[in-house]
């Protein structure tokens, strides 16, 4: 059986799912989206992800396409139809289709939604995991409000690539301070010298992850020592430890940054501990 796709209202084969040329998410990057991990079946992390696709759709002033229960069922008949247990899936709300214009389509139109579902091979993410993977630096050149997930992603994309074009697998973006702020898809930790968990305050311009969130719980429920605090790429080579979380990602240990090792430059024992946990936490967060 092929894949499905969900596009405003329909569920089709992934080959022909298509949207307007003058969707506003096509033209205008005006749209949000979320990524859920799939564990069984289920929404990793459920709640989170919804509070925080209600956020971008209010800072944006785009309408929540249908209830958060609807929302929820339609989510989950596109997991069923996919037969996927183990994956991610990927929900994109756009401002919906009007004839081009930088300003807001007057009268308002409805929000345009897609659904897709992707199958992941947990064995070789794990195998990856174990490894650990490399991350170069890119100076920040996002827009400032970061903490929307929209899908104008192209610093981001550029990043990405930049990172491939090495054999890393994740960017970082560095500030005009020299600190790290995120990853172009993850967030960004380190165990520094003393054993403290360090990721960057949401504060600043940075996705607020719900991998992150929840990761939080975590670790103070495990009794490790967290900080809300910025790191240079010197201090996360020469930390013990660092690692990347996301929906994508999960918790996934980083071995080098820049090319040059971190700690002793093989998955740290911290951050494949708390990737055991994270997933037992998700799995149990799942809806
Ligand atoms: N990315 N920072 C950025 C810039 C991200 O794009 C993501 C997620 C995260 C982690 O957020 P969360 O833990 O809620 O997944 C941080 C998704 C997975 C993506 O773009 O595919």
């Amino acid at each position: 059986m092929g894949r499905i796709a969900y596009v405003n209202g329909r569920f089709v084969p992934h080959a022909d799912a298509v949207v307007h040329i003058e969707d506003r998410g096509y033209q205008l990057a005006d749209a949000v989206y979320e990524v859920w991990a799939l564990f069984d079946g289920k929404l990793a992390d459920g709640e989170g992800h919804f509070v925080r696709l209600e956020r971008s759709l209010h800072e944006l002033a785009i309408r929540m396409p249908m209830s958060r229960r609807a929302l929820t069922l339609v989510l989950r008949e596109a997991v069923r139809r996919n037969r996927v247990k183990e994956g991610m899936v990927y929900l994109q709300v756009s401002r919906g289709v009007a004839k081009r214009d930088h300003a807001f389509p007057s009268p308002e139109v409805p929000p345009a939604v897609v659904i897709t579902v992707s199958r992941v091979d947990r064995a070789a993410s794990e195998l990856r995991a174990a490894q650990g993977v490399g991350v170069i630096t890119t100076p920040e050149n996002r827009w400032g409000r970061c903490d929307i997930k929209t899908v104008g992603l192209l610093p981001n994309a550029l990043a990405k690539q930049k990172a491939r074009e090495v054999g890393a697998v994740e960017a970082w973006f560095v500030d005009e301070l020299g600190l790290v702020t995120e990853g172009a898809s993850s967030n960004a930790w380190i165990v520094d010298q003393d054993g403290v968990l360090r990721t960057r305050d949401t504060n600043a311009n940075i996705l607020r992850g719900i991998t992150r969130a929840t990761l939080f719980d975590v670790i103070r429920d495990a009794g490790l020592k967290l900080e809300e605090r910025p790191f240079s790429p010197e201090e996360a080579r020469s930390a013990r430890e660092a690692f990347i979380t996301g929906a994508g990602t999960l918790v996934l240990p980083v071995v080098s940054v820049d090319g040059k090792p971190v700690g002793e430059g093989v998955a740290g024992p911290v951050a494949q501990r708390l990737r055991r946990l994270y997933i037992e936490r998700a799995k149990d967060r799942a809806i």
